[in-house]
């Protein structure tokens, strides 16, 4: 039986006066994909930066490789960061560097290697995503398909035993998209990485996960294999599922009624 490498017990967390997620549990298996999934704004990215300890939450806890990451102090944060690859929603590439230098970011700030090691990581990692060839171009000289590719190069060249992709495929063709599916995979497989994958694409869940979590309205309304979830007749589940635009999820952002709005 594989252990747990993350661990989400009993977690709320606010902002403000908001609540945004209400005793979420949740448990990724090492060596697994699992997708976190959910309309926009439900707090996907939020869970995200929980496991990286950027944000604690306001009740329970988070746990990485049986570490309470919730009350871990900045050395160790640090330390354990070394250990996670995260593709950022909107991964943005450093623009005044070029794409050798962006892969080498994580590198030159977490070892003191000499430069002819920095430069065989860099590479390699540049030759697993298809790019070595692009070492030298610029950020603004790649199109949206090869910079998240070498934004994935920069999340995994540490080889970390957790990656973290954030809407990896967001505004890819189909192309691009399966490349990028296939990249998280293999990483996945090749260096028995662990990889959490968030997305509100049903397709790509059912694609790349082996197991996923579906939140809505603050909670995890269910969760299972993919083949799982596509029997499941929760109507939470199968409003998400068939992306159905109003049902158990409501449309609207709570608001007061739109004619004392209009009217002042
Ligand atoms: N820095 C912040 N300050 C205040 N509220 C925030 C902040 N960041 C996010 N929120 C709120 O927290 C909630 C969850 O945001 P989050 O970014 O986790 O959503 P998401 O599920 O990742 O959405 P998307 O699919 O659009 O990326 C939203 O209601 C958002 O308005
Ligand atoms: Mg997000």
């Amino acid at each position: 039986m594989k252990k747990n490498l993350i661990q989400l017990n009993n977690l709320s967390f606010n902002r403000g006066d908001k609540v945004i997620l209400e005793n979420v549990s949740l448990t990724v298996k090492q060596g697994s994909v699992v997708a976190i999934m959910g309309p926009s704004g439900v707090g996907k990215t939020t869970i995200l930066k929980l496991i990286t300890g950027q944000l604690r939450p306001d009740s329970g806890n988070v746990e990485v490789a049986g570490k309470c990451v919730s009350s871990m102090n900045h050395k160790n944060l640090y330390k354990l960061r070394r250990n996670i690859g995260v593709l950022l929603q909107n991964g943005a590439l450093f623009t005044d560097l070029d794409v050798f230098e962006n892969v080498a970011v994580p590198v030159r700030e977490h070892s003191n290697l000499p430069e002819v090691l920095v430069r065989r990581l860099v590479l390699l990692k540049l030759q697993s995503v298809g790019l070595r060839g692009a070492v030298e171009l610029m950020p603004s000289e790649l199109s949206g398909g090869m910079a998240r590719r070498v934004a994935l190069a920069r999340a995994a060249v540490l080889d970390p035993a957790l990656m973290l992709y954030d809407e990896p495929l967001a505004g890819l063709d189909p192309i691009g998209a399966s490349t990028i599916i296939r990249l998280i995979r293999d990483t996945n497989e090749a260096m028995e990485m662990t990889s959490v994958v968030i997305t509100h694409s049903v397709e790509d869940m059912m694609q790349l996960a082996d197991y996923a979590y579906i939140i809505a309205n603050k909670k995890i309304v269910g969760h299972g294999t993919p083949d799982e979830l596509r029997q499941n007749t929760d109507p939470q589940i199968t409003q998400f599922l068939n992306g159905e635009i109003d049902g158990p999820v409501p449309f609207h952002y709570p608001a007061d009624e739109l004619t004392q709005d209009l009217l002042g």
